[in-house]
């Protein structure tokens, strides 16, 4: 049957980019159509941003509404191919969201370890609805991710923290596709840094694309960590990280090293950004750009704000922030950062007066 447009029936990352994927069998493939997320300019940051071209990869738009969606399609369609069962993660909340959805859909367990008090309500209430068996841990996700590890060693649950590497691989189609709307590679890629498998996988992405011939050069990957959890900035691992961007409160990232190799082999950086900056990057978009994002996501958007201002940037660079989550995961930190509504009688008057009319 003819396709509307030819993405008119997206089929999801796996079978999209199957000739960049490692195999899967047909019917192991579980899939809720992540992918295609749009590639959105930014126009009207020009105030900020000058001659240079900023497009932010909205990766909200995902199924489950993080970018975590193109690994745990890999994940669980390669456990479910084995055999497996169930499967197992840590979180800061958008893994636990996607791998509750994707075992559902695979008519697997999910098990996720939660830091308790320590993730946001629309993640959490994810999990709970995919009908997962949610841990809250008393204690941070470092302390979950040592756990999660210690189970998978000894009893038949699959891991599918991104220290799995089907997770990565799937992760790497977000490169792909930033390289198929745009016709090339842009001059440099943002992305906020956690548990470092998002900028580890890119990376790989456009390495492949390179080597494939897909795109001439490649982008200087710039990692920005949130000031009071940024362990790859300051070079070891910290106990007890702290921002209020809950999705990258992470002491001891699983792919520490998958960020320094992707920093040191693009010419890129990875550097700290305050809490400050990322809400003031979180606000700037949903009022500037009507793009709504968590605040974890705009830390790619504070991470390109902070290299203009320090003259990283040039103009006609192509630049690209990844804003990884949606920002209804969090609408507790979307009420605590705006303007309270106005409570009104039901009388026109009133309600004009109050419009300024
Ligand atoms: N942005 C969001 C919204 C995230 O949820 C995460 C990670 C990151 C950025 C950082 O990506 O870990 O690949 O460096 N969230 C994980 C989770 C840790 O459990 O949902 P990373």
């Amino acid at each position: 049957m003819a396709r509307l447009t030819n993405k008119g029936n997206w089929e999801g990352v796996i079978r999209e980019f199957r000739a960049f994927l490692p195999e899967i069998r047909e019917d192991a493939i579980t899939t809720l159509k992540e992918g295609n997320t749009p590639l959105i300019e930014a126009v009207n940051l020009r105030d900020i941003f000058g001659g240079i071209r900023l497009l932010l990869k909205y990766e909200g738009l995902n199924p489950t509404g993080s970018f975590k969606d193109r690994g745990m399609t890999m994940a669980v369609s390669k456990a479910r191919e084995e055999g497996s069962k169930a499967i197992i993660c840590a979180s800061t909340g958008n893994t636990s969201a996607a791998a509750s959805a994707y075992a559902a859909k695979a008519g697997m367990k999910a098990f996720v370890l939660v830091p308790e008090g320590q993730i946001a309500l629309g993640k959490l209430s994810q999990a709970m609805m995919h009908g997962a068996l949610v841990l809250q841990v008393k204690g941070n996700f470092d302390e979950a991710l040592r756990i999660v590890k210690e189970i998978t060693s000894n009893y038949p649950i699959t891991l599918v923290n991104s220290i799995n590497p089907f997770r990565i691989e799937g992760q790497k189609t977000a490169a792909f596709e930033v390289c198929e709307h745009l016709g090339h590679a842009p001059t440099f890629h943002f992305l906020p840094v956690g548990n470092a498998g998002n900028i580890t996988a890119y990376w790989k992405g456009y390495r492949e694309y390179e080597e494939k011939g897909m795109i001439a050069s490649l982008p200087k990957m710039m990692g920005f960590q949130a000031e009071g959890s940024a362990p790859i900035v300051i070079g070891h691992p910290i106990e007890n990280p702290q921002t209020l961007a809950t999705a990258i409160k992470i002491g001891n990232p699983a792919s520490w090293q998958g960020a320094l190799d992707a920093v040191k082999e693009s010419g890129g950086a990875i550097e700290a950004v305050t809490d400050d900056e990322i809400i003031e990057a979180y606000k700037l978009l949903a009022a500037r750009e009507g793009v709504f994002c968590e605040p974890a996501s705009a830390t790619s958007l504070a991470g390109a704000i902070k290299a203009k201002k320090e003259g990283v940037l040039n103009d006609g660079d192509t630049i690209v922030c990844t804003l990884t989550g949606h920002g209804l995961k969090d609408p507790d930190r979307a009420i605590a950062s705006s303007q309270k509504p106005v409570k009104i009688a039901a009388d026109t008057k009133k309600i004009l007066k109050a419009m300024g009319f």
